[in-house]
């Protein structure tokens, strides 16, 4: 399958990039290399510079690339920084994956994966978390809001979606090691 991996010069993004290759993809990276390095990105694999917030550029490199399915790991995610400017986290995050979701459906691109994180559960009553888990409180709205959102996109059309909710910040590996060597913490 084609599938495109917005932020794949980032943490999550480059060691997913090595495991779709490993199972056969062929992957394309998106990435503006705000918090990436195109280092981090698996040598071969195509990485386009840009923003996934550009409906128009992205939903024109979906159709170029005749993308099959998406991988969405591009993100703010510096506690510091969503404090201090909360806004920009406002229009990045959520009003970028919608610019994002109305390019896949532009593009005719049926499959979306978000990666999402295991914060939206809050303190969780009981571990591990399970499937039954109630999400907690938690300030990470584009988390909130986005995995609801996505069957909305597909409303013209039918959207295959799922959030990973992802717990770990410790991958080993090439590209994990290069990406987080100037990763401040972020949740
Ligand atoms: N690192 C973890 O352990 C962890 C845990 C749970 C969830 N997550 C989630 O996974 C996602 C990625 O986290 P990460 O730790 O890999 O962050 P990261 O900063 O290492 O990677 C994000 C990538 O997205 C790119 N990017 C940012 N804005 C962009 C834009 N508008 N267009 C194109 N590229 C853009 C950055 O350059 C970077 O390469 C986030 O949504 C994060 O909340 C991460």
């Amino acid at each position: 399958m084609r599938v495109l991996v917005t932020g794949g010069a980032g943490y999550v993004g480059s060691v997913s990039v090595e495991r779709l290759v490993e199972a056969g993809h062929d992957v394309v990276v998106l990435d503006d290399l705000s918090t990436g390095h195109a280092a981090a990105v698996l040598p071969g694999v195509r990485l386009v510079a840009g923003s996934y917030g550009d409906e128009t550029a992205t939903a024109a490199l979906l159709e170029r690339e005749r993308i099959e399915a998406i991988l969405h790991c591009a993100a703010r995610s510096l506690v510091g920084e969503s404090i201090a400017d909360p806004a920009r986290y406002y229009r990045d995050n959520v009003a970028g994956g919608i610019a994002l979701l109305d390019a896949a459906r532009r593009a005719g691109v049926g499959r979306f994966v978000f990666s999402s994180t295991a914060a939206v559960y809050g303190i969780p009553d009981a571990t591990p978390i399970t499937e039954e888990t109630h999400s907690g409180r938690s300030t990470r709205t584009a988390k909130r809001s986005e995995p609801s959102r996505a069957p909305w996109a597909g409303t013209a059309r039918p959207t295959a979606c799922a959030a990973s909710r992802c717990a770990t910040s410790t991958w080993p590996g090439r590209a994990s090691a290069t990406a987080r060597s100037t990763n401040p913490r972020r949740t």
